[in-house]
């Protein structure tokens, strides 16, 4: 009856060791325990506390729901370095923490998050007080000589949601400075942000996309985040080798 197929339902997918997809919901293991953030909801699952993910707040976290790919990939190693420019309050940050790092950075990982304004470093910097590994940084995305001595050797994740125009000149020269070869970055792009040409959010997305190519990144996925984050597209990018 009704002619199309029964949608098998999938069991829990553990994306890594701190990362778990639950049907349609993505929870992370609080490396804080008794802690949520930005008011996230807490449960257990095998006796460990978990913090709920809420995609419409975090464009990596709606990435992952959306991507027609493996969430997995978008996420860096347990243990890497990385850059997370635009880092606003932290609600993306605390979770990648979770992830990359774990309950006193047993994972040894390191999170370097920039963000231009005041008000965010203070729920940053608070942020980092239980959460060693987390580097706060109140500096401006675009001037890498301010801050850049805190990366002396490059990364392989490089995550940027800065919304303000020219983001994708600002990812490019992030990528070329901070990026390994091989490296993932992903651009979270606001069109609203931009400067309005008046030649249509496709064309602009389209013309983000060409940029990347000029430059022989490999665009693997544009992931539409609309539903989660209206106007917005997830670049998930690959720096050539060298
Ligand atoms: C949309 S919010 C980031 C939200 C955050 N990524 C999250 O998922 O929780 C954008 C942030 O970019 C920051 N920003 C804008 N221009 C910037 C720049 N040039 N350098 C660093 N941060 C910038 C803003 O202060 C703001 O906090």
């Amino acid at each position: 009856m009704g002619g199309g197929k029964k949608r098998r339902q999938r069991g829990p997918q553990q994306l890594s060791s701190a990362v778990r997809l639950d049907r349609r919901t993505l929870w992370t293991l609080n490396a804080v325990p008794g802690e949520a953030v930005y008011g996230e909801s807490l449960r257990r699952f095998s006796g460990k506390e978990h913090r709920r993910w809420d995609p419409t707040r975090s464009k990596l976290g709606a990435g992952m729901l959306r991507t027609k790919g493996d969430p997995a990939r978008l996420l860096p190693a347990q243990g890497e370095t990385v850059l997370y420019l635009g880092a606003g309050h932290g609600t993306s940050v605390s979770h990648l923490y979770d992830h990359l790092c774990g309950a006193e950075n047993r994972f040894g990982g390191r999170l370097v998050c920039v963000d231009l304004a005041p008000r965010c470093l203070r729920d940053l910097t608070f942020m980092a007080k239980g959460r060693p590994g987390l580097v706060p940084v109140l500096g401006d995305a675009r001037q890498h000589g301010a801050w850049g001595v805190l990366l002396p050797t490059k990364v392989s994740w490089l995550f940027q949601d800065v919304a303000q125009a020219g983001q994708v000149d600002i990812f490019l020269a992030a990528c070329q400075r901070f990026l390994q070869p091989g490296g993932t970055g992903l651009l979270s792009l606001k069109a609203a942000s931009e400067r309005w040409t008046g030649e249509g959010e496709t064309a602009l997305f389209k013309g983000v996309e060409d940029r990347l190519l000029e430059h022989d990144y490999v665009v693997e996925e544009v992931v539409e985040l609309t539903g989660y984050e209206d106007n917005h597209r997830l670049f998930v990018v690959r720096k050539p080798e060298a």
